[in-house]
C-alpha cells in the first residue's frame, strides 16, 4: 500500500460547460449549463474548499449533450469571476495544435496569476471526429499525438527557444513571450487504457481516470507509479467520482436509485455504442468504459462506481480509503451541481480533514 500521502487530498469538480448534467437520466436536475450559473458555481466552489473546476471539450452533441461551450474561453471566463480557483480546461490535440495552446494558455496565465492547468484528453468520440472533418487515428496513434503535445506544451513553455521533431509536430528555435507565470501551467490528462498509463508515467503532471473501485485504482497507481519511478518522473492521481451525500444513507441510496430509474436509455445506449471505440479500442481492451455495465454508464465517467454515496461521514471514510492507496485529488460531480457542491463542501470536506489528521 502506498505511504499516506501527507499533503491534504485535493478536490475539484466538473464545470457543467456541456448541457444535460452528470447524468444520463431524465430525473429532474438542476444543474444549468450557462455561464451565470457557472460563475455562482464557481465562486461556491472556492469558497467551500474545492481547489480545482475541470471543464469539458465537445464538439458535438451525443448521449443528451445538446449544447456545448467551449473549454479554453469558458475557462477563462471562470478565471474572471473567482480569486483562487485553478481551472483546468480540457484540450483535444488534432482540433488544437501545440503552438496555438501553448500561446493561449501563456497569454491566460499572464491575465490570472497561474491559476489555469490544461487536461490533455486524447479522444474517444470518433463521430465528433468524423463531424468537424478530423483524422480519427487509431488508439496508440492518439496517445502518441497526445504525448507529443504535451512535450510540445512544456518545452515552449519552459525554453528560450524551441525546436522539435516528432510524427505529428515539428518547431524550428519557436520563441514564445511572453511565457506563462510560474509556477508553469499543470499537465492533467484523461484516460484509463495502458498507453494513457505510459504516457502519464512518461510526461504528465497528473493522470486523470474515471471512477473505479479503491482495488481497481490501486493497481493503475502502482503501475504508473512503477513506470514512472523508472523514467525518474513523478505523477500525480486524480479519479472521478459521482456524489450523494445525505444525512442518512437510505436517503442517498434512494437518490441514486431514482436516477437509475429514470435513466435515459436511448442516450445511454448510443453512448455505450460510442465508447466501444475509446474503451475497448485500446490493444489490452482496458481503457476507459471496457468493463462498463448499462448502469455504470448513466454517470458517464463511471462515477458511482466510487461509491461516495451515503452519509458525509461514510463518504469522508470512503475518500480516505482512496488516498491511502495513493489518490491525491477527487474529481467529483453532483445531480444538482450548486446546492450539493455546496453542502459536500461544508460538510464531508472538513471529516476529510479531521481523519488527514488523525492519520498523520
Ligand atoms: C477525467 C476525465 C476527463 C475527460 N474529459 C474529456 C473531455 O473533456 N473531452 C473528451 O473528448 N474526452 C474527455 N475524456 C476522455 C479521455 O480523454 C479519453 O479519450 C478516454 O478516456 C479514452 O481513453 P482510454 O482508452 O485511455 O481510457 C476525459 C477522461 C477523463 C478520465
Amino acid at each position: 500500500m502506498a505511504e499516506f500521502n501527507s499533503q491534504p487530498i485535493k478536490f475539484a469538480y466538473w464545470v457543467p460547460n456541456v448541457s444535460g448534467g452528470l447524468v444520463i437520466s431524465k430525473i429532474q436536475q438542476r444543474t444549468n449549463w450557462d455561464h451565470t450559473y457557472n460563475r455562482s458555481l464557481a465562486q461556491i466552489a472556492e469558497s467551500v474548499g474545492f481547489d480545482y473546476a475541470l471543464t469539458q471539450i465537445r464538439f458535438t452533441a451525443g448521449y443528451g449533450a445538446e449544447n456545448q461551450h467551449e473549454s479554453m474561453t469558458f475557462s477563462q471566463d471562470l478565471l474572471s469571476v473567482t480569486n483562487k480557483l485553478k481551472i483546468i480546461a480540457a484540450l483535444l490535440p488534432g482540433p488544437w495544435k501545440p503552438v496555438l495552446a501553448a500561446k493561449q494558455i501563456a497569454t491566460i496565465s499572464q491575465l490570472y496569476g497561474a491559476r489555469i492547468a490544461v487536461n490533455i484528453v486524447s479522444g474517444w468520440f470518433r463521430g465528433e471526429f468524423k463531424a468537424i472533418g478530423e483524422p480519427w487515428l487509431d488508439h496508440e496513434e492518439r496517445y502518441l499525438r497526445s504525448e507529443e503535445f504535451i512535450r510540445c506544451l512544456k518545452g515552449i513553455w519552459s525554453q528560450p527557444a524551441f525546436s522539435f521533431s516528432g510524427d505529428f509536430y515539428r518547431f524550428h528555435d519557436y520563441i514564445l513571450s511572453p511565457k506563462p507565470q510560474t509556477p508553469l501551467p499543470e499537465i492533467f490528462q484523461g484516460g484509463s487504457s495502458r498507453a494513457a498509463r505510459d504516457m502519464a508515467a512518461r510526461v504528465s503532471d497528473w493522470y486523470f481516470t474515471n471512477g473505479g473501485s479503491v482495488e481497481y485504482i490501486q493497481k493503475q497507481i502502482d503501475d504508473i507509479r512503477a513506470k514512472a519511478l523508472l523514467n525518474h518522473h513523478q505523477v500525480k492521481i486524480g479519479v472521478n467520482g459521482f456524489a450523494i451525500a445525505r444525512d442518512n444513507e437510505k436517503e442517498a441510496r434512494a437518490v441514486l436509485q431514482d436516477i437509475l430509474d429514470k435513466s435515459d436509455f436511448d442516450a445511454v445506449k448510443s453512448f455505450h455504442h460510442e465508447v466501444q471505440n475509446a474503451g475497448n479500442a485500446s490493444p489490452e481492451k482496458e481503457g476507459n468504459w471496457a468493463k462498463s455495465t448499462f448502469e455504470d454508464l448513466v454517470q458517464y465517467n463511471d462515477g458511482f462506481k466510487t461509491n461516495l454515496i451515503g452519509t458525509p461521514l461514510q463518504i469522508a471514510q470512503r475518500i480516505i480509503e482512496y488516498k491511502k492507496v495513493g489518490v491525491n485529488l477527487m474529481l467529483l460531480g453532483f445531480l444538482h451541481m450548486q446546492e450539493e457542491l455546496e453542502y459536500f463542501g461544508k460538510n464531508v470536506i472538513p471529516l476529510v480533514r479531521e481523519l488527514e489528521q488523525q492519520a498523520d
